[in-house]
């Protein structure tokens, strides 16, 4: 920005750009030609209020899939195809900056804002997102990239303090954002309500400047959730560029701060600076005449919603039904004729145009084909209803086939609450158990934005997830129904059997303002995975109308050292008879070292569209960081050299190819600090450790040969004795001063 500019602004203009003007724009400067910029919620579409409102009607937009749903169709380029779509509704409605999207990761199934998030895994989340912010930016929009950080429950949401390692907050909760930093550069990144060990993430100069910008270079601005801010001097200084919404009495807060010299002019400056950059770089961006053709952006998103939809279960391949052999379609459940497509709270699109599973299959089915419609329940109380339940079995026995939509009503998701069980509401549940009884050719609809329980799953031919898939979702429900598309969809979310199986149950949503992410870097499938305990559809699942082989898994090089990549290859084929489309999951799994480490983690995926018959070579480049682990005192990524098993799977439990990998890395660990209570092991690994075994040993009374024979009783007893009670037992000589001459030795290095 011209510094002629920012020394024009008095100190008060200045304090004043540091919050907002209103609800949603920013604090303009006229007199200097400094405009406002506004700034409206997403992420799954355009929500754009009146500047004095909060929550209130938003004007007509496409409402896209939500996260959940997105994230599952795994298809990076579809993705940003709507953050384009959505960029281009943003330009005409003048918005310069939309609120999203979120990339928490789903550390609870419980979380009541994980329909708005992507995955439990932060690669995933990571790619997906990035994608669709190129696709937002590419039309001059900005994304706001939110909650930084640790934001995962909504218990406590405005008051929490997340307690997470470094390690997991390295490998876990940041991941996703360093990857949209680095891939995609989002104009701004939303600093979120809670704290991070102890300090709110809006005033952690560690969060918002060492990490972000210091370690990641990012160029954006940082804003604050609406009402994150509790010290703006405090969150000035550790780097936040906005206080969202306007606050009257931040500025004057600042510019006390300023004069008493506890704030330095300079860090003030800093931070005007780099929000005027953005302020003046999405301005020029706006297009006064701007348009979006609302039927190609409703075509798109029914792509999205059909290409997310996961078919969890497809036995006889009762779907897609053969209508051909059909008189009659019992259509049960209130959301085929009342959809339920996106979440309650701040993310709420009011779509442009929506149309129902009940309409869109009445347009579709042939005349010959009868739907025997019945509500089933209602999702005013989460009670069942006989009379309904009564007239919906009705229906499913005089039909060929039933398709029975349930899922979770807006009162159990929602922004602000989590929730408190993983099940349907009991009129949902007790619908499909009272179907399945008379009849056996039920297919089994989700309307949920995160894992539900299936206690009747084991009963059910069929089941379709469809997540909350935006407005077009009814008829891209049909269309997956009736095999118009073929559904290809990957779970990115674990569905485990129960809630007390997953990793954080006994930890979430914690108590007294605290909660503690005691399973550490055991998210999701790497839990469920290292743990071998048995889930009810794992992470990456996902059936189609059509089958694929995989063969021949090939590396391009055996052996692969510190700065090199890894190239890998393999076929992939259409082996049924529809077109249709694979993602294929690359996982890696490291050698089990001294480092605790999950069993696998996805490394990398692509979607892959095939013929029926063709086949496709795969490639794949994994990056040094697709083996390494988060070194706390190194404080950077390590690898610990050894062989690694490459794993290629159509899920993360259906791995189909599998191979070896020799990583040599030679990056010096820290260096290892030898003292008193050190082990006779930990020495044995350094050099000169050996000469000491060998020298002072005899002085004990102990062979040396005892310490390194490999089948004797006292040698385990040895090695995990730290080497100060060695010199008790010398009787003198072996003198503690003796040690710390030793270990200075040992310590100063070669
Ligand atoms: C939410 C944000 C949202 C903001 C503005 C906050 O309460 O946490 O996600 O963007 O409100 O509506």
């Amino acid at each position: 920005m011209n510094s002629d500019l920012l020394s024009q602004l008095s100190l008060e203009e200045k304090a004043k750009l540091m919050s907002g003007q209103d609800l949603w724009s920013t604090f303009p400067v006229e007199r200097l030609g400094i405009p406002s910029i506004y700034m409206s919620d997403g992420p799954h579409g355009l929500r754009k209020v009146d500047p004095t409102v909060a929550l209130g009607e938003s004007v007509p937009a496409t409402c896209f899939p939500t996260a959940s749903a997105m994230a599952s169709t795994w298809n990076a380029d579809l993705i940003y195809k709507a953050g384009a779509a959505i960029g281009q509704e943003c330009l005409r409605h003048d918005v310069q900056i939309l609120l999203g999207p979120g990339v928490n990761i789903k550390r609870s199934p419980l979380g009541g804002r994980n329909f708005e998030y992507f995955s439990e895994d932060p690669l995933l989340a990571g790619i997906l997102a990035a994608s669709l912010i190129l696709g937002l930016q590419s039309k001059g929009v900005g994304a706001c990239v939110k909650h930084f950080a640790a934001n995962n429950q909504e218990f406590e949401r405005m008051i929490g303090n997340s307690i997470v390692d470094e390690r997991t907050l390295r490998e876990i909760y940041l991941t996703a954002f360093e990857i949209v930093v680095k891939e995609a550069q989002p104009y701004a990144i939303m600093a979120a309500y809670n704290q991070v060990n102890g300090i709110w993430a809006s005033e952690s100069r560690r969060l918002l400047t060492q990490i972000l910008r210091d370690e990641w270079g990012y160029e954006g601005i940082v804003i604050s959730d609406w009402g994150a801010v509790n010290h703006p001097e405090k969150a000035l200084e550790a780097g936040l560029n906005l206080e969202m919404p306007d606050n009257p009495l931040s500025a004057p807060k600042i510019i006390k701060a300023v004069e008493s010299g506890e704030l330095a002019e300079e860090e003030l400056d800093k931070m005007v600076s780099n929000l005027l950059n953005v302020v003046f770089k999405a301005d020029a961006n706006r297009q006064s005449k701007a348009s979006f053709d609302i039927v190609e952006h409703h075509e798109l998103s029914k792509e999205v919603a059909a290409e997310s939809m996961v078919l969890l279960k497809n036995e006889d391949s009762l779907l897609p039904i053969q209508i051909e052999e059909l008189s009659s379609i019992a259509l049960i459940g209130n959301f085929a004729k009342h959809p339920r497509y996106q979440g309650a709270g701040s993310s709420r699109v009011n779509a442009s145009r929506s149309e129902s599973t009940f309409e869109a299959l009445h347009e579709l089915l042939p005349q010959h084909v009868q739907i025997n419609y019945a509500e089933g329940y209602n999702n005013e109380a989460d009670e069942v209803h006989m009379q309904l339940l009564s007239t919906a079995k009705e229906a499913a026995a005089k039909s060929d086939v039933a398709i029975v939509l349930v899922g979770l009503p807006d009162s159990f998701e929602a922004e602000g609450s989590d929730r408190s069980h993983m099940h349907l509401p009991k009129s949902h549940d007790s619908l499909v158990e009272e179907i399945l009884k008379v009849q056996p050719n039920t297919v089994v609809v989700l309307i949920n934005g995160s894992a539900v329980e299936l206690p009747w799953a084991d009963q059910c031919k069929a089941i379709l997830e469809s997540w909350l898939g935006g407005q077009a979702s009814g008829a891209a429900l049909a269309e997956t129904l009736l095999g118009i598309r073929n559904p290809s969809g990957k779970l990115s979310e674990t569905f485990p059997l129960k809630l007390e199986h997953n990793s954080s149950s006994l930890n979430f949503p914690g108590e007294n303002r605290k909660v503690e992410y005691k399973e550490r870097i055991y998210i999701g499938y790497r839990y469920y995975d290292t743990k071998k305990l048995p889930v009810m559809y794992p992470f990456g699942h996902g059936l189609s109308y059509t089958t694929f082989e995989y063969s021949n898994l090939a590396f391009s090089d055996q052996v692969v050292a510190d700065d090199d990549t890894c190239r890998l290859s393999f076929f992939l084929k259409n082996t049924g008879n529809v077109r249709g489309k694979e993602v294929v999951q690359v996982y890696v799994s490291p050698p089990s070292a001294y480092v605790d480490r999950p069993d696998q983690k996805l490394a990398a995926f692509d979607k892959i569209e095939l013929d029926p018959g063709a086949t496709a070579l795969v490639e794949f480049i994994l990056e040094k960081r697709a083996f390494s682990y988060y070194d706390v005192d190194l404080e950077d990524w390590l690898i610990d050299s050894g062989s690694f098993e490459i794993r290629i799977g159509s899920s993360s439990r259906d791995i189909r190819l599998c191979k070896s990998l020799e990583i040599i890395s030679e990056k010096a660990k820290p260096k290892k600090v030898y003292d008193r209570y050190s082990t006779v092991a930990e020495l044995l690994e350094h050099p000169k450790g050996k000469a000491y075994v060998d020298k002072m040993m005899p002085l004990f009374g102990v062979d040396p040969d005892t310490v390194r024979a490999e089948d004797h009783d006292m040698r385990i007893i040895l090695m995990s004795m730290p080497i100060v009670k060695r010199c008790n037992f010398s009787h003198g000589a072996y003198t503690e001063e003796m040690l710390d001459e030793f270990l200075k030795e040992v310590n100063a290095g070669e």
